[in-house]
Parts: C-alpha cells; structure tokens; sequence
C-alpha cells in the first residue's frame, strides 16, 4: 500500500513568492573551474587485463563530472605509426607476438619509445590543452618503464601521478577477455583468421609474462585491483581527485546485469500540463503502475532485482505493486524548478519571459530561480551513479530530468542533448552494460500517455533513440577508432 506518510513534503524548500523577472538574470551557471587540476593515470598490467577498458570507463565518468580527460593509448599509435612505415616502404604491417618478445631488442626499444612519445603527447595536452586528467593506457609492466615515467613528471611542475595496476589471474575472465579481443575483430588482427589471432594473442601475453613486474615500488601512488575488485590495494593516494578516481575504480565489476528505468506512471500534473510538484498518478498513471510488475518479471526471471525510486509519490505509486526490495533516494527526486514548481511552460513564459528565453538558449546550464540546473542535477547524481556502478540489476522508478541525467551517463551523451533526451512516460528503458558500450531496448506499455517531452526550440534534434539500439562508444585517437566501454 501506498503509505503517504513516508513521502518528504518539498516545497517547504522553494522561494516564497516569484522575484520580479530581470532581464539579464541568466541564471547560467558556468562550467566549474578544473584548471589547476593536472593529474596522469598510468596503467599497469598485461595485456586482456582490462586496462583500456577501465581507462574508457574512468573517462566517461571524469568528462561526465565535466573534468577534461583524454585517453593516450600506447597501442593506436603503434599502429598508426606501423601503417605509415608499411605505406612508405610498401610492406606488410607486422602486429605479431614477435613485436612483443622482450628478446627481440629492436623491437623493445621501438616499443619504450613509441610510449615515450605518447607520453609526451600526454604531457603536452595537459599543459597545453587545458586537460585535467591523461590517462596513459599502456602496459608500463616493468619497474624501470614506471621509473621513466616518474622521472619525466618530475620535471614538470603541479602533476600528479597515479599508477592503476589490473591485476587477473582468474582464467575465466582472461579467457573471456581474449576472445573479445579475437571476436570484435581487434585491428592487430584484421589479417588472421580468429584462430591464428588467438594462439598470436595468448603468446603476446606470455612474452609479457617473462618479465611483469607488479608494482612494489613503496614511494608510488598506485591503486592495484586484483580479480576486478576482488582484491584493492591503494597505496599514497592524496588529494580530492585523486581519491575520487580510486573511489569509482574499486567499485566497478563486470558481472552481467541490466539497468531499468522507467518515468512514474502519467501523474494529475503531467495531465494539466504542469511541472514539478508531488502530485498522485493519474488513472492511467496507476494502470501503469499495475502493468509494471509482469513487464519487469517477464524480463528479469529469476534474477534479484532492486528498485529504486524518489521521495515523491509518483514514484513511490508506480513502484507499489512491484514484487522486489525497495529504497527511496532524494537524491532521485525531480529537477528543482524553484519558483516555477507547479506551473505550466506557458505560465513560466508568461510570468518569466527572459528566463524562459534563457533556458531555450541554454538548457543545460539554466537554473531555475531558487531551483536547479540540470548541470546541478548532474552533480546531484554522482553517488547515485557510484551505487549503480556497485549494484546488479537495478530498476529506477524515476523522473525525466533524472533519467536524463543518468542515460547520458551510460550512453556518454553530451551536454547540450542531454536535457531533451526523449524519456517518454510508460515506457521501460532496458540497458545492459557490455565492454564495449551499452546495449538498449525500450518496451512501450500500451497505455495512453500525454508527451511531456518539449523539442528544443528552432529544429535542433533531439537524439533518435530506436526500439533496439547498440550503441557503441569509440575513442578517437590519431585517426583510428578504438572500440571502448
Ligand atoms: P591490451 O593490453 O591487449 O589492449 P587491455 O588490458 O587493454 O588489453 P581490454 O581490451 O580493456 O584489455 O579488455 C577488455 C575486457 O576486460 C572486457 O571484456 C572487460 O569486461 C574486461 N575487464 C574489465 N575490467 C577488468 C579487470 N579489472 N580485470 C580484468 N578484466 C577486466
Ligand atoms: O513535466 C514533467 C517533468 O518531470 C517536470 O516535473 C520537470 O520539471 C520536467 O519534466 C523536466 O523536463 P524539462 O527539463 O524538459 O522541462
């Protein structure tokens, strides 16, 4: 039963009565000041150990929490470098295992300085481009590569420098890991067959063998994870940031699982078109709610699941009938629209023509009087995001400021699309996380609706969004697409 008691009431929180509208008055809020925030990520581990992976996945959060952060991958120069000298001598490129045997001198000093140089590209986009966070995506597996790169960031000033080691000795992920590599086609191995590219694969891992160091180093920053998770060391990790990046690292897993969410069913304000407030669900809005539970269980089987809703009663309504455990976060509840909080867009147009204008303009940045931005709602969700990384399957009974937010954080989403992302009400959103991107199928309960959705004024487009969609994340680097998380 749907107990009112415990829903928090909001609106003791909003400005009393409206300030008169002033031309002028934005209320833009300005992309937080990271200048002086200079930090190197260098990966540590053999290859299939998931190092790209965590480097990707650690990007999308950092350029999420809107940190400048760029991925420096060792390997895409190497062959971008490798096509160049095959071009201009007109012979074959060569990715075999023979590259990776420490044996092979020539092709280890190539090896050290095509690290080097991306290191240096590294250092330069730092203190040149503005950047906060280079990660430095290469297997950096003996002592005397992490001392060269610690002896060249000590030449620079203000950069800190952080060692993330993945540690697996846990056959089935390797394995798992390996295949990915031979199955998505890994342009080392364009030219071979899957068999050959994984025998040439495993034996690359085993020349890298023969002389890993994990790291002991004891004067190192370093964070270690073992076995995904299984097993975290961290070692001199100081600092805001640099705490922060340890904090979201160690609480990653790849198990399989699948994200939900879903808007509360249509409530009375969405009927009388109005915005904000902790109204109850329509009629329809509660066949929704009695719909959901076969929709969800049909999907999940079996499998444990937790729901997540706001404080307000249209989530805590919807979520009523749902057969699993349940939390209320009020970190979940809708975008504060301020002194706007239950009027209709037209009421807001007439009563606040600039700040109306205004939010067209800049959407992401507009923060409503007394309210929120939905950059503010951004910052409200990062620990909802941490949790989400540390839980399995989850359904979020939300609101379409918050879905936003958290969609264009798994499907890296840019700013400017983010707050008209097309959320529609009865409608269920099904991610699961792969290692490369995310997969996504949506399921549209037949049950009327009204469209809470407003284009962005003058045609810009709001991001398509098909029934069944993979997306897939690519990195662009030195003119060749990586596949990443
Ligand atoms: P290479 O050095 O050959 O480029 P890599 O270490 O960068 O290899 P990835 O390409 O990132 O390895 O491997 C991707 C796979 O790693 C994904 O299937 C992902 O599920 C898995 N993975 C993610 N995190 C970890 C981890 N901490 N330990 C082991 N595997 C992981
Ligand atoms: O209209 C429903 C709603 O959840 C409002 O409560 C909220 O202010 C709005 O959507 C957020 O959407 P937009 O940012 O497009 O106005």
């Amino acid at each position: 039963r749907f107990d009112e008691s415990a829903v928090a009431s909001r609106k003791g929180s909003l400005a009393p009565s409206p300030p008169p509208s002033v031309k002028g008055i934005g209320k833009k809020v300005a992309k937080p000041d990271y200048s002086e925030q200079k930090i190197v990520v260098a990966m540590v581990g053999l290859p299939a150990r998931g190092k790209s992976y965590l480097s990707n996945k650690l990007m999308i959060y950092l350029r999420w929490l809107e940190y400048d952060v760029k991925v420096f991958n060792v390997g895409q120069l190497r062959r971008t470098k490798a096509r160049q000298r095959a071009q201009q001598l007109g012979i074959k490129e060569n990715h075999t295992a023979d590259f990776f045997s420490h044996s092979n001198e020539k092709a280890t000093q190539s090896r050290d300085s095509l690290a080097e140089e991306s290191l240096e590209m590294l250092i330069r986009w730092l203190k040149e481009g503005g950047g906060n966070v280079g990660i430095h995506d290469a297997t950096n597996s003996t002592k005397s590569r992490r001392a060269k790169i610690e002896a060249r960031l000590a030449k620079e000033k203000g950069m800190t420098l952080i060692f993330l080691e993945s540690l697996c000795d846990d056959p089935a992920t390797i394995a798992a890991n390996v295949e990915l590599k031979v199955s998505q086609g890994d342009p080392d191995y364009k030219d071979m067959s899957p068999d050959d590219a994984r025998k040439d694969f495993l034996r690359r891992i085993s020349e890298y063998e023969k002389v890993y160091e994990t790291i002991t180093e004891p004067h190192l920053s370093y964070l270690r994870i073992k076995n995904v998770g299984e097993e975290v060391t961290m070692s001199r990790i100081n600092g805001y940031l640099s705490s922060r990046i340890a904090f979201y690292l160690m609480n990653l897993h790849i198990r399989p699982r699948s994200i939900f969410f879903s808007r509360h069913g249509e409530s009375q304000y969405n009927v009388e078109g109005k915005i904000g407030g902790d109204s109850l669900l329509s009629p329809r809005g509660m066949q929704y709610a009695k719909a959901l539970p076969a929709l969800i269980t049909d999907n999940i089987g079996e499998k444990p699941l937790t729901v997540w809703t706001s404080t307000l009663k249209r989530t805590i309504q919807t979520a009523q009938y749902l057969p699993y455990t349940k939390l209320t976060w009020k970190s979940l509840d809708e975008l504060d629209a301020g002194v706007c909080d239950g009027m209709t867009y037209e009421e807001i147009e007439q009563a606040y023509p600039d700040d109306s204008a205004n939010r067209d303009e800049d959407k992401f940045n507009y923060r409503y009087r007394g309210g929120e931005s939905y950059r503010d709602v951004v910052v409200r969700m990062e620990p909802v995001i941490m949790e989400l990384e540390r839980q399995e399957n989850i359904l979020i009974i939300g609101h379409q400021a918050i879905l936003r937010c958290l969609y264009a954080y798994f499907h890296h989403l840019p700013q400017a699309d983010l707050p008209y992302i097309k959320i529609p009400l009865h409608t269920v959103i099904k991610l699961t996380p792969k290692a490369y991107g995310c997969d996504e199928e949506r399921y549209t309960l037949p049950i009327n609706a009204v469209d809470t959705h407003r284009p962005k004024p003058k045609a810009a487009k709001a991001p398509e969004v098909h029934s069944t969609t993979q997306r897939k994340y690519y990195v662009e680097e030195d003119n060749e697409m990586k596949p990443s998380v």
